[in-house]
């Protein structure tokens, strides 16, 4: 595949700085090399510039509700038009953060060109949390829990796009996996847009692989581009501790691998965030050497040589 990688050395979604140090410490770990030697063509395009802050024409009631909102507004712009412009160029980016706000661009950006291309879009949102806040909802004021939101067409966040065209995704299009920590008014949110979530529970009782595979069969039924949302604190914080918002009881190492090698094996991905990898919370580089793990698993590292079959052959 012709992949590429870009760096959003960007953490003003949070209130915890660090995560602007993700794209450095995941090329530090190997990542390049490492797609190469599977055979993938890599172009790196570097760290996006930190943005201008436009002006953000919202509500006042809810720009209070908004952290760093003109930097927001300003990195969603312009990693928007990145995301929009590579997905034409028929690349398949590969977005380093960086705080899952940075979501808000890549998404829109993607959702953007697939409209244009008349292509349906998918997006799997491996995550701890459901980023479904609002300006109005969040108890924390951190726009790292409103990309969801946002990319579901919420009104009051509209404005970060500035003039540029939003396309907003159907509840059908999205996936929450892993989610295991949610706030009471972002639940109610999250079930009125009727967005589907697999929990950890569901994960406990059914297992990875019983989950993965009717959702790789529907995208597939659809040929969709599938743009996966990885945000590390998915992942159990034991294997994980580069993160700002740690939960107990996430993904084990194996389920984390098998996530990604049943996505490599359905042909559908067609673009990638690695979100929330904070360098300055971790353990001697072990969160992003992990990471670029589960990056080998999802661009084809395989134990043994498998016969190429498609998932619905199983
Ligand atoms: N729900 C919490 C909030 O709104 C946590 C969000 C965490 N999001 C993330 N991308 N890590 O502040
Ligand atoms: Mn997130
Ligand atoms: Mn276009
Ligand atoms: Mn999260």
């Amino acid at each position: 595949r012709r992949t590429t990688l870009l760096g959003i050395p960007m953490d003003a979604g949070t209130s915890v700085p660090g995560a602007r140090m993700g794209p450095a410490a995941l090329r530090i770990a190997g990542l390049t090399t490492l797609l190469r030697e599977l055979g993938h063509e890599v172009e790196d395009a570097g760290d996006l510039p930190p943005p201008e802050h436009p002006f953000v024409d919202m509500a006042p009631q809810d720009v209070a509700g908004c952290r760093n909102l003109e930097e927001v507004a300003g990195w969603t712009q312009s990693i928007h038009d990145r995301a929009h412009a590579l997905a034409e160029q028929g690349r398949l980016p590969i977005f380093l953060g960086g705080d899952h706000a940075l979501s808000m661009g890549s998404v829109s950006g993607i959702a953007r060109h697939c409209k244009d291309a008349g292509r349906q879009l998918a997006v799997l949102w491996i995550d701890a949390h459901a980023d479904f806040n609002t300006p109005a909802t969040t108890p924390s004021r951190n726009m790292h829990g409103m990309s969801l939101a946002f990319l579901s067409g919420e009104e009051s966040l509209r404005p970060l796009l500035g003039d540029r065209p939003l396309v907003p995704l159907p509840p059908e299009a999205i996936h929450i996996f892993g989610l295991r920590s949610i706030d009471t008014e972002e639940r109610r949110q999250v079930q009125a847009h009727g967005v589907r979530a697999i929990d950890m529970r569901a994960i406990d009782e059914q297992g990875v692989a019983a989950l993965m595979r009717p959702l790789i069969e529907q995208w597939q039924a659809r040929d969709v581009h599938l743009h996966v949302s990885l945000d590390v604190d998915m992942l159990d914080p034991s294997l994980a501790p580069g993160v700002g918002t740690t939960v107990p009881g996430g993904a084990t190492y194996r389920e984390a691998h098998l996530i990604m090698e049943m996505l490599h094996d359905s042909g559908l991905v067609g673009s990638l965030d690695i979100v929330e990898l904070n360098p300055f919370l971790d353990e001697r580089g072990r969160s992003a050497r992990l990471l670029v793990e589960l990056v080998a698993s999802l661009f084809g590292r395989t134990v043994l040589d498998r016969p190429p079959v498609r998932m619905r052959a199983f």
